[in-house]
């Protein structure tokens, strides 16, 4: 994988997820950090009120990167604040990215790790909170290593710790690695695993910001929620604001997994048409591939038709293509890879991590991806392909208590739209003839799953 920290094109100063980044991959240190300006919008944000920290994210447009786009500076809002407030107040960082197709969070914890903890302390500092946890992907390793390495340096340099910089302002933060289910990334169900609960997700209301982790006020945030945070303390919303080439503001970590020359991840501002993001950054695809669609967002986004790629890439705009940005990790389906096989591979994994709380996602999902299989395999029958459809309305949102089903229905619903052909090629040919043709390889290479 070809992660690489930026392009010619995009200067380093506004490239504030990955400037601090080392050339030769390795975790930026304490000191590469400071050296790139890390750490100086702490400095800034301790000479400031919670309530004026928060008011500069919300201007910046800041929405949450773990997929659901909320406004960042709303949800900090919210938090209780003063001396009538509950304590303690909880920080978690939501680092458990198993979205299929997914590993933008891995690339930023890996190799700029000072960003997330300086994220989080300006997060604790806005809403008087008193300690943080990370969640983070049990696979992930090298991430662990990288935040251990840099919470031992904060420490000893007094960002974290009793008494931060000499301000009296004490904050502390533990890496805490999960268990390994995918429905531990959803916010409520992460707070139940924190706990030592088993991880189904809660009821709302009330929200995390009035009651979250051991019933106190607590902010949830993605990882590179988090590392955006700095920069828009340090340079000002304006700044932010102007970095996007739409209206959203800002830069995004995007990634690109599939058949393409430099599959990986690379900082581009936030608005870039997927096109670009294919066609030039991830070099094109591979010589003998034509690109059949793309789920923007990781596995559980809409697939978007090859006529849509100049939709920018943005939490407002994706809508257009009838998508969503998601994680903006795009999955690529070559013309070498059969789209149903592609799904039975994500049901598989879909149904395997659901928690079982409800019934449709429940039962649902283990009988969609034993209908695909059957397809893929020769055992489908003609009714088979409206028995989906009806599966995928069973799953809406309003029927399930998350959205790991209705995500989970993202992917098959739209590739009934786009591919009908294909469903109907498998039951009147008795199976896939991509199987038979022996070009079933992995349709995710570049993922981390
Ligand atoms: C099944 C499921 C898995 C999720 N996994 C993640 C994840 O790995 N990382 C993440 O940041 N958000 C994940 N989310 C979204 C979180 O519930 C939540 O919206 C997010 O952490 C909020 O942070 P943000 O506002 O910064 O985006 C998941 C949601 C669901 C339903
Ligand atoms: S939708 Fe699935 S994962 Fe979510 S609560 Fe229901 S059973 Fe659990």
């Amino acid at each position: 994988m070809t992660s690489r920290p930026g392009l010619p094109g995009y200067p380093a100063e506004d490239r504030p997820f990955t400037r601090a980044m080392r050339a030769d991959g390795r975790p930026a240190t304490i000191d590469d950090y400071i050296a790139a300006g890390g750490y100086e919008g702490l400095r800034r944000a301790l000479d400031l009120e919670p309530g004026e920290i928060t008011s500069m994210v919300t201007e910046s447009g800041l929405r949450g990167r773990g997929g659901a786009g909320y406004s960042t500076g709303r949800k900090w809002s919210t938090m209780p604040l003063g001396p009538d407030a509950p304590r303690p107040k909880y920080i978690v960082c939501n680092a458990d990215e198993m979205e299929p197709g997914s590993f933008k969070d891995r690339f930023l914890m890996e190799r700029n790790p000072h960003l997330l903890l300086e994220g989080m302390l300006l997060a604790a500092l806005a809403t008087e909170s008193d300690a943080g946890y990370i969640f983070l992907r049990q696979q992930y390793d090298g991430s662990a290593a990288a935040l251990e390495q840099a919470l031992a340096e904060a420490r000893g340099r007094s960002y974290l710790g009793k008494d931060v910089l000499g301000s009296g302002f004490p904050f502390d933060i533990q890496l805490h690695e999960s268990i390994g289910r995918y429905i531990c990334g959803e916010a409520s169900a992460m707070l139940n695993a924190l706990e030592s609960q088993r991880p189904n997700p809660r009821a709302r209301p009330p929200h995390m910001t009035g009651a979250g982790l051991f019933s106190r006020p607590t902010v949830v945030n993605n990882v590179e929620t988090y590392m955006a945070v700095p920069a828009i303390l340090r340079h000002g919303p304006d700044w932010w604001k102007g970095l996007s080439v739409t209206d959203e503001g800002g830069t995004k970590v995007f990634g690109v997994a599939g058949r393409v020359a430099k599959p990986g991840c690379v900082e581009l501002p936030m608005g870039v048409p997927m096109r670009e993001l294919i066609e030039v950054h991830a070099g094109g695809l591979l010589p003998g591939y034509g690109l059949r669609a793309v789920c923007p967002g990781g596995a559980s986004t809409a697939f978007v038709a090859p006529a849509d790629l100049d939709v920018p890439l943005g939490f407002s705009t994706m809508g257009e293509a009838r998508s969503r940005l998601g994680t903006g990790t795009l999955v690529l389906l070559d013309d070498q890879t059969c789209p149903v096989g592609m799904l039975v591979n994500m049901l598989q994994f879909f149904a395997q991590e659901s928690c079982g709380w409800c019934t449709p996602c429940r039962e649902g999902l283990q009988w969609m991806a034993s209908l695909l299989e059957d397809l893929e395999y020769g055992r489908g029958e003609p009714g088979d392909i409206d028995v989906l459809a009806e599966g995928v309305w069973f799953m809406e949102s309003d029927k399930c208590f998350c959205d790991l089903a209705p995500g989970a229905m993202q992917p098959l619903e739209s590739a009934l739209r786009l591919f009908p052909e294909d469903f109907a090629r498998h039951v009147e040919e008795g199976g896939c003839s991509y199987r038979r043709r022996g070009s079933d390889a992995p349709a995710m290479r570049g993922t981390t799953w």
